[in-house]
C-alpha cells in the first residue's frame, strides 16, 4: 500500500452508535486507515445504523445507492453496513444491495479487520452473530491519541426487558455487562488523555452486573469507584429502567459529589393499560413514587425521559393519563415519538392507531414538554451551577459547554475548552442558558 487508506464513518442513532463507531475506526486505524469527514475520497465507506424507528432498512438501501458513482469511480472502494439494521437484515443487505461488500452487527464489531481484509481479497462478507466475548477489548489497541473533555464509554449491552414497541433485544442481543475492571481501565486510560466527564453507556445501563473481584457490582459500585479516579469530574449515566433504580443507585445520587443530577428515566405513557400492554412491568404510580425518592435523595436532579404516543389501541383517555403523570412529574427535556411498526416485535401486531391522531398528540405532548423545558431553563437563572467548556460558541469570544443539568450555558469569557468552572445563570433562551463566570 503506497499511501494511507481513508475510512469514512457515517453515524445514525444513539450515543451508544457513537462510541461504536470511535471504537470501529481505532481498530481500522490499526490496519493502516484515517478517518476522513467526506465519503468523496474514502476507501471504505461504513454506515453504522440504527433501527429503533421509522423505515430505518429502506433509508439504508437508498442511503446506499447514493455511493454507486463512487464505487464506479473508485473499485477499490469498499463499502460496509454496520450497527442494528445490519443485525436485523442481514444477508439480506448482501442480496439487495450488490454495491455491499460487508456487514457486520454490533456484537462483532471486533472482526472488522478481518472482515475487511476478507473484502479487499475479493469475498464480500457478513458476521451478524453474538459472541459471548468483550467485544471492546478485542478491539484494536487504543491510540493513546489526546482527547476532548467529554466520553462516552459503554458498560453494558442488549436487553432482556422486551417492551412490545422496541427492537433493541433483537438488534443488541441479551442484556450482557462489562468487567468492572475493564470498564475502569477504560476509564482511567480516557482520563490520562484528557477526559474529564464520562458518560456511561447501555441500552439498559442501570441493570449494570459486572463482574469484580468480589463478586457482581451493580452500577451504584461502579460510579463509586469510578468517583475515586483522580481527574475525572462528572459522571453520568444514560439510559435507564425504572425497575432497576435500585436503593443504592438512589443514594449515589445523594452521596457522590462527581455524580450530575441529571437522569435520563424514560416512562413511554403515563397510562397503566398502556404500559401493561407495552409490557413496561410497572406503573404510572410505581413511576411517580420512583422520581418522588430520586428527589428525595437530590432535591436540584432534572430528570428527563422518553414518550411514546399513538401505540397500538391508545384511547384518548390513555393519552390524558400520559398528560397527567408529565404535568406530575415536570420534565427539565424529554424525547418524543410517535408510534412505529417495527417488524418482528409483539406490538406490530396490534390494531395501530390512525396517523392524523398520532400527530395531533404528538403536538399536544411536545408543546406540554416544551413549556416545561423552558419553565426548568427559567428557574435556573439565579443560580451557580458547574459548567464543562467544550468549544467555542457562535459568536466571537463565546464559549459554550454543558452545566451539571446538562443544559448548554454560554459564556462571554476566555475559558479554555475542558476548563470546569462555575458560571452564574443569567438568561436562558429556546435550548440554551447564558451565564457569566462566577
Ligand atoms: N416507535 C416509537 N418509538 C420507539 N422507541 C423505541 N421503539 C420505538 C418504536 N417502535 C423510543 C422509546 C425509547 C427510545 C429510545 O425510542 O421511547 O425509549
Ligand atoms: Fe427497548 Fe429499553 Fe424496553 Fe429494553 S427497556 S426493550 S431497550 S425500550
Amino acid at each position: 500500500m503506497d499511501r494511507q487508506r481513508k475510512l469514512y464513518v457515517r453515524t445514525y442513532g444513539c450515543q451508544m452508535n457513537v462510541y461504536d463507531s470511535e471504537r470501529m475506526a481505532e481498530a481500522m486505524g490499526g490496519q493502516g486507515y484515517v478517518s476522513t469527514d467526506t465519503p468523496d475520497d474514502a476507501d471504505m465507506i461504513l454506515l453504522n445504523t440504527c433501527h429503533i424507528r421509522e423505515k430505518a432498512a429502506e433509508k439504508v438501501y437508498s442511503e446506499l445507492g447514493r455511493f454507486r458513482g463512487l464505487k464506479a469511480a473508485n473499485p477499490e472502494l469498499k463499502i460496509g453496513v454496520a450497527g442494528c439494521v445490519a443485525q436485523a437484515e442481514g444477508a439480506e443487505i448482501l442480496r439487495r444491495q450488490p454495491l455491499v461488500d460487508l456487514v457486520v452487527g454490533p456484537q462483532s464489531y471486533h472482526r472488522l479487520p478481518e472482515l475487511e481484509r476478507q473484502a479487499r481479497a475479493g469475498t464480500r462478507a457478513l458476521d451478524t452473530d453474538f459472541p459471548a466475548e468483550d467485544k471492546f477489548d478485542r478491539l484494536a489497541e487504543r491510540p493513546k491519541a489526546p482527547r476532548g473533555p467529554t466520553a462516552f464509554l459503554t458498560v453494558q449491552e442488549g436487553c432482556d426487558k422486551f417492551c412490545a414497541f422496541c427492537v433493541v433485544p433483537y438488534t443488541r442481543g441479551a442484556e450482557a455487562s462489562r468487567p468492572a475492571a475493564r470498564v475502569i481501565a477504560e476509564a482511567r486510560d480516557l482520563v490520562a488523555r484528557g477526559v474529564r466527564e464520562i458518560t456511561l453507556l447501555g441500552q439498559n445501563v442501570n441493570a449494570y452486573h459486572g463482574a469484580a473481584p468480589d463478586g457482581e457490582w451493580r452500577l451504584a459500585r461502579l460510579i463509586r469507584e469510578l468517583a475515586a479516579i483522580d481527574g475525572l469530574e462528572r459522571i453520568r449515566f444514560t439510559t435507564s429502567h425504572p425497575n432497576d433504580m435500585d436503593d443504592d443507585l438512589i443514594a449515589a445520587h445523594g452521596e457522590v459529589d462527581k455524580l450530575m443530577p441529571y437522569l435520563h428515566l424514560p416512562v413511554q405513557s403515563g397510562s397503566d393499560r398502556v404500559l401493561k400492554a407495552m409490557n413496561r412491568k410497572h406503573t404510572a404510580e410505581g413511576y411517580l413514587r420512583l422520581i418522588e425518592r430520586i428527589r428525595a435523595a437530590r432535591p436540584d436532579i432534572l430528570i428527563s425521559g422518553d414518550f411514546i404516543v399513538g401505540f397500538p389501541e391508545e384511547t384518548e383517555a390513555d393519552f390524558a393519563a400520559t398528560m397527567e403523570l408529565v404535568e406530575a412529574v415536570e420534565y427539565g427535556q424529554c424525547y418524543s415519538f410517535k408510534y412505529s411498526t417495527r417488524p418482528g416485535t409483539p406490538a406490530a401486531e396490534r390494531a395501530q392507531v390512525a396517523e392524523a391522531e398520532k400527530d395531533d398528540r404528538l403536538h399536544r405532548l411536545q408543546a406540554l414538554l416544551g413549556r416545561q423545558q423552558r419553565r426548568v431553563q427559567d428557574r435556573m437563572i439565579g443560580r451557580e451551577v458547574g459548567v464543562l467548556f467544550e468549544k467555542p460558541g457562535r459568536a466571537p469570544g463565546q464559549m459554550v459547554g454543558k452545566s451539571d443539568h446538562l443544559h448548554s450555558v454560554f459564556v462571554e469569557a476566555p475559558v479554555a475548552r475542558g476548563e470546569l468552572a462555575r458560571v452564574r445563570i443569567t438568561g436562558s433562551a429556546a435550548n440554551s442558558l447564558a451565564g457569566t463566570l462566577a
